[in-house]
């Protein structure tokens, strides 16, 4: 079991990052494989805490090998800003690889993701602003910029300039500024001349690490219900997150990957608009809010809270294949007064236990939920599954019988150290 996928199985923020820096102190490789610096990972050990957007969460080990995979779009000046910000705090030594193939992030980027957001009016996605979705469109248009462009300038040129004449005439026609070629020419191979040591194939570098058995992690981004494929479309995210992505944002075959780990909360949050059935704006969700800290790592805004649903995991599991779960943030929910879990939906009179293709539909679901018995213990020090209090076990168990899928790590904490090893 070499090659494990870490994914999100909710809307995004449920402890990757955590999850990933824990079962990296095993691992030879971090790879990210999708999405960008819309991500907000934070990680904690030693009293002291990180965030990360675009670099992956093995940062902090010098032995191990990060990966920035060709399924990730990159801005280099965020990426850039990332590292001086670790230096500054003492991380200096370390192994990253950007690959030649991930397409770069540009200031028209973000301008066009601020545009696309004001003309939705009511409708906004409520994205984070990074340039995400337009950067991945101009992808899939053939007219998008990759990492390995900015070490040509011959080459570059000729691209920036499709790119351009595209993009400014967008710009023009929604009203905004356009951009001056040379100035973003400049600009951009200085960051390719900056980035030059990292940026490699590493679809050929994974694929020799493959054939060492070396152990790799791949660390997801965002949450399956985020995923452009199989999330709640139109409120996702402009890349799937899921397992399925590993193969394609890395260069490396499906048949190499062999098990995938679910990450979610042990309750629900969303950031960003979006239906979501189980969302309590109740004294609860203060509860959870402020005991969670669930504010958002890259923008600020209050996480949307609710109570676990458990048809939303079911169908993360299914979709990416989830072998075992981490449920994370279980301290939590010591000392709620009401606890409950959604087990299924009713749509229009009808019992459902699936994810509606439409927003309209999915906003109608009513969430049908069981009782769960409370637990005012404290767990944050508990080491072991079984030195839970028995309510908190019900709860777990209860989780593995609606989804169907095992239990395999259990979070008391942010911190490495307050992780619970169900199997020990
Ligand atoms: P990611 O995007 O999936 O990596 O998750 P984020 O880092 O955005 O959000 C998870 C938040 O929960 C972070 O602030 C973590 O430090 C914190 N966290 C992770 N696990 C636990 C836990 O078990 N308990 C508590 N209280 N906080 C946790
Ligand atoms: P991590 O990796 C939570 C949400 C945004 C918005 C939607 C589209 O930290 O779990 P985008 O900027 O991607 O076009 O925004 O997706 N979103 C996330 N929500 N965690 C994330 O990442 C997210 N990345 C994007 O809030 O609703
Ligand atoms: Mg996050």
């Amino acid at each position: 079991m070499s090659r494990l996928t870490i994914v999100g199985a909710q809307w995004g923020d449920e402890g990757k990052g955590k999850m990933t820096d824990y079962l990296a102190q095993n691992s030879d490789v971090v790879v990210r494989y999708q999405g960008g610096n819309n991500a907000g990972h934070t990680i904690t050990f030693n009293g002291q805490k990180y965030a990360l957007q675009s670099i992956p969460s093995g940062i902090f080990s010098p032995k191990i090998k990060n990966v920035m995979a060709n399924g990730m779009v990159i801005n280099p000046k965020a990426a850039l800003g990332e590292l001086e910000k670790l230096h500054s705090m003492g991380i200096t030594y370390y192994q990253l690889f950007i690959s030649d193939r991930a397409s770069v992030i540009m200031p028209y980027h973000l301008a066009l993701d601020g545009a696309y957001e004001s003309l939705k009016g009511g409708n906004m996605i409520g994205t984070t602003k990074k340039g995400i979705g337009p950067a991945y469109a101009d992808k899939y248009n053939r007219i998008g910029i990759r990492m390995g462009d900015l070490l040509n300038p011959d080459y570059f040129a000729e691209r920036l300039k499709d790119a351009l004449a595209v993009k400014n005439m967008e710009l023009k026609m929604l009203g905004l500024d356009t951009f001056d070629f040379e100035s973003l020419y400049e600009e951009y191979l200085g960051y390719g001349r900056t980035l030059k040591s990292y940026i490699c194939d590493t679809a050929l570098m994974l694929n020799e690490e493959v054939k060492k058995d070396s152990k790799i992690l791949f660390e997801g981004a965002q949450g399956v219900m985020l995923c452009i494929e199989h999330g709640t479309y139109p409120f996702v995210t402009s890349s799937s997150p899921a397992t399925v992505s590993v193969p394609l944002g890395t260069g490396i075959p499906p048949k190499y990957i062999d098990r995938s780990l679910g990450v979610c909360k042990a309750y629900n949050t969303r950031v960003g608009a979006g239906a979501f059935p189980t969302e309590l704006e109740s004294d609860l969700a203060h509860y959870i809010r402020e005991r969670g800290r669930e504010y958002g790592t890259v923008t600020g805004r209050p996480r949307r809270v609710g109570y676990l649903d458990t048809v939303a995991l079911a169908h993360a599991c299914r979709i990416s294949g989830i072998d075992t779960l981490a449920v994370m943030l279980f301290d939590v929910l010591s000392g709620i007064k009401e606890l409950k879990i959604c087990t299924h939906y009713v749509l229009d009179g009808k019992k459902i236990d699936y994810i509606p293709s439409t927003i309209s539909d999915y906003e109608r679901c009513e969430p049908v939920y069981v009782d769960m018995p409370v637990w005012n213990e404290e767990i944050t020090t508990c080491k072991s599954y079984d030195k839970l209090p028995e309510n908190a076990k019900k709860y777990l168990k209860k989780i593995e019988e609606l989804v169907g899928t095992p239990i395999e790590y259990v979070s008391v904490g942010p911190d490495r150290v307050q992780t619970i090893e169900v199997k020990k």
